[in-house]
């Protein structure tokens, strides 16, 4: 019995280096994929200096598979200049939003394309301002937010427990409530480029919906009559972008139609 007990003592101290043996030899055996990404860059520091393409070509066996595991492995090891937004890593802040490949979509979502004849372009969202490399200005896409006033308004809520729905007035807010507010959709939108000053653009006016859709809310009118001009809402010509690049999967393009619809029937 004694022998068997030293046997399992000396089996379970030699586990853990044999197991690190195991995964020194898996890692040593990957051969090299390497890559090339070409990432915008532009340094307000430097004025002069016109925007461009750099260059840097990593291994993907040695990086994780998002686009953002990339842009940190750079960061981190190559050029620790390069300036982007992150921080969640799971696509729930919105602020890694950019353009990959031709997409906007979120970086920490977003597989790298592990072809290595193929190079992954990345820039900013697009038809914005832009602090620095793939850092766009938020503050007229947030300036839009706050002017729907994007908070519960009721003049006599319940002064007492909890402000109750039905369950199905609370369905009507699926799909509406999920928005990260990451920019994608609204920076897709041609409208939202050519006339971003007025046009609230998709990702605002599906946030516009989801308080005039809320059965809690009182001040409905109020909301619609903000929208009822010729720019605020009515630029969309429902071409459908925005839904298209959602990384999340919603659809502010058919809610931004029924917003059209509820003022149409006033
Ligand atoms: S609707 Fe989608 S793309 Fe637009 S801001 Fe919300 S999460 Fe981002
Ligand atoms: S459907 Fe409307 S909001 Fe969406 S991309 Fe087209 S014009 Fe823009
Ligand atoms: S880092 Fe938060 S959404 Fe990508």
């Amino acid at each position: 019995m004694q022998s068997i007990a030293l046997a399992k003592q000396a089996l379970r101290a030699s586990a853990p280096s044999k197991i690190f043996a195991r995964s020194l030899a898996t890692a040593t055996q990957k051969p090299v994929l390497l890559k090339e990404f070409k990432i915008y860059r532009w340094n307000p520091d430097q004025p002069e200096e016109k925007p461009k393409l750099q260059s840097y070509t990593i291994d993907l066996n040695q990086t994780g598979p998002m686009i953002l595991d990339a842009l940190i492995k750079i960061k981190n090891e190559m050029d620790p200049t390069l300036t982007f937004r992150r921080s969640c890593r799971e696509g729930i802040c919105g602020s890694c939003a950019m353009n990959i490949d031709g997409q906007n979509t979120l970086a920490c979502l977003c597989r790298i394309d592990r072809s290595p004849t193929k190079n992954t372009k990345v820039y900013p969202l697009p038809h914005m301002y832009i602090v620095k490399d793939l850092v766009p200005d938020m503050t007229q896409f947030y300036k839009q937010y706050k002017s729907i006033q994007p908070w519960l308004q009721n003049d006599n809520p319940p002064t007492q427990g909890e402000f109750l729905q039905s369950i199905d007035d609370r369905k009507k807010l699926d799909g509406l409530y999920e928005c990260i507010l990451c920019a994608c959709c609204s920076t897709s939108c041609p409208s939202y480029w050519w006339n971003q000053d007025e046009y609230l653009g998709p990702a605002t006016l599906m946030q516009a919906y989801r308080w005039i859709a809320d059965s809690r809310d009182t001040h409905t009118e109020e909301r619609k009559d903000r929208l009822q001009n010729d720019m605020s809402m009515y630029r969309c010509h429902t071409i459908f972008n925005c839904s298209r690049t959602c990384p999340k999967g919603l659809n502010p393009a058919a809610a931004i139609a029924k917003i059209k619809l509820e003022l149409a029937v006033e």
